[in-house]
């Protein structure tokens, strides 16, 4: 069983990233500039968000992060994405979801200039995305792409199994996966919460990618031997023996799951940290593709 160290992969394509804005600089361009939007004060999302802003400063970029109150009406926000649009020392911008109930989510994206997108999660980016055009991955499926890619996991042929059809994971995985591309070639079923008998197919997959959200649910009875698993879920879990009073898990149970895998990610330490890597390259993409 090899450990996916999205930790690690990630500390690669981020020293990388740190050469790529020092040759800019020395060369006199501008240098990347990332903003998050943040409405209401969700404890998972304040933690990403801050992640985010911390890992620009790793590398070198300038980061910009604006906290918006939970009662912030949609108009507000509205404003507040206009001005980031127009805003020309801003490359990328991304605004932190779920958003609260009040916000039209798709009113929100929409209003994102697509070449300041670098979540991907406007509906033209979604387009060309589904297109295979050149445009911004969504950063959990790039990432998650680029982790097979540098563990050389062979996708082409192989059978892969989603579990989950959400816009920011799933979904697009199962369309990137199913691509001719270099990580693609795959053959794609996605499943869901409406998925009959879902562990008869995924004892026949060769690669699972569990993004449903729900701690622990893939067990090792529903995988064959040799499976290559990459568990996307992270819950926080009510744990009295922590500290902070709770622990992440993921949505694969690691300790029956893993003696039959080839290969799998941990959580932490798997998938999480791959999105903000990914989410630095397009952004570095960004401010190339303003040059
Ligand atoms: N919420 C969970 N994942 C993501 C992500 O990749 N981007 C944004 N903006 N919000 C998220």
């Amino acid at each position: 069983m090899t450990l996916l160290d999205g930790k690690a992969t990630s500390n690669t394509i981020k020293d990388e990233l740190t050469v790529a804005v020092a040759a800019r600089k020395e060369a006199g361009k501008k240098i990347p500039h990332l903003a998050a939007v943040l409405v209401g004060n969700d404890g998972a999302s304040m933690t990403y968000v801050n992640s985010k802003v911390k890992a620009c400063e790793r590398v070198g970029y300038k980061s910009t992060l604006i906290t918006l109150d939970a009662s912030t009406s949609e108009e507000q926000l509205l404003s507040e994405i206009a001005s980031l649009n127009a805003n020309s020392d801003i490359d990328g911008f991304i605004v932190q979801l779920p958003l609260p109930k009040h916000i039209d989510e798709q009113k929100i994206l929409l209003a994102i200039d697509p070449a300041k997108d670098v979540d991907g999660f406007h509906p033209m980016n979604v387009g060309k995305m589904a297109l295979n055009l050149p445009t911004f991955l969504p950063a959990t499926p790039y990432g998650i792409l680029e982790l097979l890619k540098r563990y050389q996991v062979e996708t082409s042929g192989q059978h892969v199994v989603v579990i989950g059809r959400s816009h920011i994971v799933g979904e697009p995985m199962s369309i990137l996966l199913a691509q001719k591309r270099a990580q693609g070639n795959a053959t794609v079923t996605l499943t869901h919460s409406r998925t009959k008998n879902l562990k008869a197919i995924t004892l026949q997959a060769d690669i699972i990618v569990a993004a449903l959200g729900i701690p622990e649910f893939l067990t090792g009875d529903m995988v064959k031997q040799g499976v290559t698993i990459i568990d996307v879920g992270i819950t926080r879990v009510e744990d009295d023996s922590k500290k902070r009073g709770y622990r992440l898990a993921g949505d694969v149970d690691f300790a029956s799951v893993s003696p039959k895998a080839s290969f799998i990610t941990p959580v932490p330490g798997g998938v999480g940290p791959m999105t903000i890597a990914m989410l630095l390259k397009n952004t570095l993409q960004a401010c190339e593709n303003r040059d």
